[in-house]
């Protein structure tokens, strides 16, 4: 196997983390941008919607680790509000998080995978894209905009060896989700979610990075522009 070197954000907490575990369990040197990075080597602090700070953690990871070919875009925050009672704040904090933040790591990680000629981009998206959320509306819009930037880009670079495909998550169990639990938004509690779940469990973020360790594989080269759900079967 080759090993590359890959930066995951949000990787300081559920599902992000179990993806760098992973990433690195299989071989590669993994770099993490979080705003709530652990203590452990390559974990950088940093706001995935500010530009300088991701441009200035990309410059150190090049030099300690060398050149990004790997980026899972995994940062994002949820945002639970009635439509009629957002403020354009709200929406823009929930665009920011959610989609500017994979334009500005894409962005700044592309060179790199374009001088290389080879890459590999994961968007972490949300099956909430696939029907629809109530009161999560600037949260939706932004992960159906990340599925769509992921299909353009994937038509774009495929001709550089560069690979881009989406993972919308469902239920899975993360601090997202237990914030989302204790405020009562779920829509049921964990038991009876998992009762209406076809394979009977709650997603594990182990699911979510065996999807991605597939998906920045060698062997995944044929695979682009897909949007490949692992939901329990809940969104077929
Ligand atoms: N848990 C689920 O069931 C589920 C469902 C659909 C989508 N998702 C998506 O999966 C991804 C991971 O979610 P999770 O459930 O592990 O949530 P989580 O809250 O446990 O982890 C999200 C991580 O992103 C980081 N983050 C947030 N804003 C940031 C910023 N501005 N800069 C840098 N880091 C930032 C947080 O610090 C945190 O470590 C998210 O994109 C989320 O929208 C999760």
């Amino acid at each position: 196997m080759d090993v590359r070197t890959a930066v995951v954000t949000g990787g300081g907490s559920g599902i992000g983390k179990a993806v760098a575990q992973r990433l690195r369990k299989d071989g590669h040197r993994v770099a993490v941008l979080d705003l709530k990075p652990n203590d452990a080597e390559y974990e950088y602090r940093v706001d995935v919607t500010d530009r300088a700070q991701i441009d200035e953690a990309l410059d150190e990871i090049r030099q300690e680790l060398g050149p990004v070919t790997i980026l899972v875009n995994g940062a994002g925050l949820e945002v639970y509000k009635r439509f009629v009672n957002l403020e354009f704040a709200d929406w823009q904090r929930a665009i920011d998080v959610n989609l500017n933040s994979v334009f500005h790591c894409t962005h700044a990680a592309l060179p790199d995978m374009l001088s290389a000629g080879w890459g590999r981009i994961v968007n972490i998206s949300s099956s909430s894209t696939h029907s629809g959320q109530p009161f999560m509306s600037p949260y939706v819009a932004a992960k159906s905009a990340v599925n769509g930037l992921t299909k353009s880009l994937a038509l774009e670079y495929g001709p550089n060896g560069i690979t881009v495909n989406a993972v919308p998550p469902g239920f899975v169990d993360t601090p997202m989700l237990r914030r989302t639990e204790e405020k009562g938004l779920l829509g049921g509690t964990i038991e009876e979610h998992i009762q209406r779940t076809p394979v009977r469990r709650a997603g594990r973020p182990e699911d979510i990075a065996a999807a991605c360790s597939f998906l920045v594989s060698e062997e995944a080269g044929y695979i682009t522009g897909q949007i490949l759900g692992v939901n329990g079967g809940r969104n077929t």
